[in-house]
């Protein structure tokens, strides 16, 4: 490059940096206003710039005013061209925009967004955002279901305490009426069943009163290291009786040594729960294992029974509060199940997760799975 072109580079790059600079600053203070404004100023800016140069390099390119004011007539026109092509484009973007904010509009007011088609969208900055609140729309969809079938199973449990409690009630009613009146032809028999009665009852408001816990999130937890064998086998032994009395094999095993950090309290009732439902649930004869083990970065627990097999809306609500199954709901007026209000799995999965783990259902022949995930004691919160 000779010594008069790096002049010539340097003189322009000088006017129109200059330009561009004071350019840039307005763009700045216009930064607020619609895009429009912006676009036409970048064009101007780049005009500006493109003269700026010409103008101060005009005597270093020794061109005769008419040729240069041939220059200058030319770069006008093709600005004005360019500020032309510059508001288009913001027009169009601040239709895009316009459209995009209508939609985010109706969204906010109906609570879903429905996208227009893609290429009245505009750019892939606006496409991605309306995909984004596409998705937003979608979760919370997702978050208003799940909202809307905890309010029912709030409902559902209100209206069946009620009437879990109401039938024991009037039964205690009759009994200690009849046992007042001196008309109880038995009365050692009603004795025994008013204590059965009530402590089922005892059993149903301490379920509730767990489960509010967990719900108000203030289940505190007092964790420490827990085998999980020892927990499993007190688990198994005070069962016992009970799986026997209906010709239940109770069995099972954890793997040796096998701990997690854990409330063992509130551990105990999960097992306790799992291993009474699995029982209720097995017809004599059948079979109800309890095993535990390791994980690559939990401890596994699963109790499988012989309960025939669930049905799709079972497994998915099995969990939620006062579900009691598709089938009719029998009171087991023995009490030894637990209240029989469909509180137990709930109260399950609510001590579950406060430790952090998982529980989930699923078929497993002849029966069904309950399999509870605890992080490892290494990793437990
Ligand atoms: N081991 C099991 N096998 C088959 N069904 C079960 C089992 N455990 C629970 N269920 C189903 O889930 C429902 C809810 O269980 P749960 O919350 O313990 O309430 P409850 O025992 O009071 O009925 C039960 O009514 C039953 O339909
Ligand atoms: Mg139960």
């Amino acid at each position: 490059m000779s010594k008069d072109q790096v002049d010539i580079v340097l003189i322009a790059a000088a006017w129109s940096g200059g330009a561009g600079a004071l350019g840039l600053c307005a763009v700045w203070l216009l930064r607020t206003r619609s895009v429009r404004w912006l676009t036409g100023a970048v064009a101007v800016v780049a005009v500006v710039a493109v003269l700026a140069g010409m103008v101060g390099t005009a005597r270093a390119m020794f061109l005769s005013t008419h040729d240069f004011n041939v220059m200058l007539l030319v770069s006008l026109v093709a600005g004005l061209v360019a500020v032309g092509a510059g508001a288009a484009v913001g027009t169009a973007f601040s239709g895009w925009s316009h459209a995009l904010q209508e939609e985010a509009r109706r969204f906010g007011e109906s609570g879903e967004f429905k996208a227009g088609n893609d290429r009245g969208r505009g750019p892939a900055e606006f496409q991605g955002l309306a995909e984004e609140l596409s998705r937003t729309s979608d979760r919370l969809r997702e978050s208003r279901a799940r909202e809307a079938r905890l309010e029912v199973s709030r409902r559902e449990l209100v209206a069946w305490v009620s009437h879990d409690l109401r039938t024991p009630l009037a039964g205690l009613r009759a009994m200690t009426e009849a046992l007042e009146d001196g008309i109880a032809d038995d009365p050692s028999r009603y004795h025994r069943q008013i204590r059965v009665e009530v402590d089922r009852m005892v059993r149903m408001v301490d379920d509730l009163f767990e489960l509010s816990r967990i719900h108000a999130g203030n289940l505190r937890l007092s964790l420490e290291p827990v085998m999980l064998g020892d927990l499993v086998s007190e688990a198994i032994a005070s069962a016992d009786p009970v799986a026997r009395a209906r010709g239940v094999r109770l069995g099972g095993g954890v793997d040796e040594g096998l701990e997690v950090v854990a409330d063992p309290a509130e551990l105990s009732r999960v097992v306790g729960n799992l291993v009474m439902n699995a029982i209720r649930h097995t017809p004599s004869d059948g079979v109800v294992q309890v095993v535990g083990r390791a994980g690559p970065d939990h401890v596994e627990l699963s109790v499988t029974d012989g309960c025939g097999g669930l049905s799709e809306e079972d497994m998915q609500r099995a969990f939620d509060v006062a579900w009691q199954g598709s089938s009719a709901r029998t009171p087991d007026h023995t009490g030894v199940f637990g209240s029989g209000a469909g509180l137990g799995l709930a109260i399950v999965k609510g001590i579950v997760e406060a430790h952090h783990g998982k529980v989930s259902v699923k078929n497993h022949d002849p029966g069904c799975q309950f399999v509870v995930r605890l992080p490892n004691a290494a990793t437990a919160p």
